[in-house]
């Protein structure tokens, strides 16, 4: 009886070390700055990204019954609200919400799945940079 509680407090002792290290390790991965998932995406498109274009495609429907501004709202430096939910969504713009595009692979799981539900497919590159340097030029 001992014995095993003992091997029971070593293996959680063992998981909460892994589960600290991971903790320590994994935003550390992923941590980036606005301006770094910008020069990514126009690395990957290979052109300059146009902000103007990102603001229409983000404001547009894309035969579908969203935008992107139907749950972020038209201007995105204050908060939305989900189309479907109804829950508050922080601001999108940077400059109003200083943790957007800070973890790359929370802006990437995002991209994709509200790329697909407005426009039914994955984002290109282009469209990423656009949208992003759109968001990045709105300023307090
Ligand atoms: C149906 C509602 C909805 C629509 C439509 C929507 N989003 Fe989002 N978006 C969310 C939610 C929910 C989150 C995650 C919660 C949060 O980060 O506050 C999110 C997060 C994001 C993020 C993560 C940013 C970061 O790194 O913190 C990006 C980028 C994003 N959305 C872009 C878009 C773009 C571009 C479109 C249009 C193609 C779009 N969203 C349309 C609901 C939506």
């Amino acid at each position: 009886m001992k014995r095993s509680s003992l091997r029971q407090s070593s293996f959680l002792a063992l998981l909460a070390t892994t589960g600290l290290t991971c903790a320590l390790i994994t935003p550390a991965a992923h941590a980036t700055t606005p301006a770094e998932q910008l020069g990514a995406y126009t690395a990957q498109s290979g052109a300059p990204a146009v902000p103007a274009r990102g603001q229409q495609f983000f404001n547009n429907r894309q035969g579908r019954d969203w935008s992107c501004g139907s749950c972020h709202g038209a201007l995105p430096t204050q908060a939305g609200k989900h189309a479907s939910t109804g829950k508050t969504i922080g601001a999108l713009a940077p400059a109003f919400n200083p943790e957007r595009f800070t973890d790359s692979a929370k802006t990437e799981k995002w991209f994709r799945r509200n790329c697909n539900d407005v426009a039914g497919r994955e984002c290109t590159a282009a469209e990423k940079a656009d949208v992003l340097s759109w968001l990045m030029a709105l300023k307090r």
